[in-house]
């Protein structure tokens, strides 16, 4: 770029020249002419320009309570599962993923336009027309990166950000509180113990099933039509209810709160309780391969698979009964009935959860006790 034009200085020369030379001599190598180069503000403290301070701290303040916000919001929001029977404790659960979004958005975008402001404010918009040269391919020489380094310089002394400590000061705290916000990240997951309290009913770890006290009846009950109706009707499946190739949606329904409708709707509308009873047909069960260690959760012909798809949680809530394949709609995933409902076409790779179930003295359906792996996709450290 420096091929043309004046003859480049000497070393000792360049030593020499001060930050204006350079810059002059820098344009006079390239072939530049600047036409004009305004300084933004030539008039100090008007009230424009403090206006345009202010605007630009105020976007740098915003990112840097932004970052913090969502600092405490990753480590101290409820960010636990909370199901929707608690009511305010599931309100503010459900706001911890849009909270971590909004503030760490906001923190970004904060940042963003206050570096935008800064430059269109306050770093002096040149107008220069600059020759064509045919690059000799050789790369920058030493004048030509001590010019530029001069413009660059130069841009940020006319900018006057030496003498804004308001903007300074917004700037490096929204720059340090979203640099803040990136190492809470990984400090964040070993802060919170997604173990903890995972004997609590209401754990991912846990379903409806799970009985409220010890020796407490689960039983297996159906419902048709309106949840609201259905809720007051509990019915619950006897062992000769279902005709052999038959499927059944069934929920909990435990002893203990057969007099409380919240808690038996709550039953019907828990996302993880929905369970698939399936009655095989003689010829069918006799081709039963069982799962290691779960060799008693059916019922003679009975079978109950939990319905949540163990790809990504959708219902799986068709059964061939000719094939006995459990269908679920979203990614076409097909489970064998009769192979411990075992992936065999799409993209589940788990099999489905299987609820153990057994008959009381009255013939009544009930489970054994909860699911003994965490149901659905895959979620932390699951073990199957
Ligand atoms: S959720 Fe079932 S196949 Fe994807």
């Amino acid at each position: 770029m420096s091929a043309e034009g004046p003859k480049p200085p000497t070393e000792a020369e360049l030593a020499e020249m001060d930050r204006d030379q350079l810059v002059k001599l820098g344009g006079q190598l390239d072939g530049v002419e600047i036409v004009e180069y305004p300084t933004p503000w030539p008039v100090e403290g008007t009230r424009a320009e403090k206006r345009a301070e202010r605007l630009v701290a105020f976007w740098f303040a915003l990112s840097a309570l932004a970052g913090i916000g969502f600092v405490v919001s990753l480590i101290w929001w409820p960010w636990k599962y909370e199901a929707p029977d608690n009511e305010s404790g599931h309100f503010w659960y459900s706001l911890y993923t849009p909270m971590l979004g909004l503030t760490l958005g906001l923190a970004i975008l904060g940042l963003g336009i206050g570096v935008i402001l800064y430059t269109k404010k306050f770093v002096p918009a040149e107008v220069a027309v600059q020759q064509r040269t045919d690059a000799d391919g050789a790369g920058s020489t030493e004048v030509d990166r001590a010019t530029i380094l001069a413009h660059l310089a130069d841009a940020g002394s006319r900018s006057t950000i030496a003498r804004r400590s308001l903007i300074k000061r917004s700037a490096i705290a929204g720059a340090g509180a979203l640099g803040l916000a990136a190492a809470a990240l990984p400090v964040a997951s070993f802060i919170k113990n997604p173990w903890k309290d995972s004997e609590s009913r209401d754990s991912l770890w846990h379903t409806g099933w799970k009985p409220n006290f010890p020796g407490e009846k689960v039983y297996l009950r159906t419902i048709s039509g309106s949840i609201e109706e259905d809720v007051k009707e509990v019915r619950r499946v006897k062992a000769e209810d279902l005709d052999a190739g038959a499927m059944v949606t069934v929920f909990p329904y435990r002893d203990s709160e057969a007099h409380d409708e919240e808690k038996l709707n709550a039953a019907l509308t828990r996302v993880d309780n929905p369970v698939m009873l399936i009655r095989l047909r003689p010829t069918d069960a006799a081709k039963v391969v069982k799962r290691a260690g779960q060799e008693d959760f059916n019922f003679g012909d009975y079978y109950a698979y939990t319905k949540i798809c163990s790809h990504v949680g959708c219902p799986t809530s068709l059964y061939e009964q000719r094939t006995n394949r459990i269908l679920c709609p979203c990614h076409q995933s097909q489970f064998d009935a009769l192979h411990y409902a075992k992936p065999i076409f799409g993209p589940a790779t788990r099999p489905l959860a299987q609820l153990p179930i057994t008959v009381d003295e009255e013939g009544y359906l009930i489970a054994r006790g909860d699911f003994i792996e965490a149901i659905g996709p895959a979620f932390w450290e699951r073990k199957s």
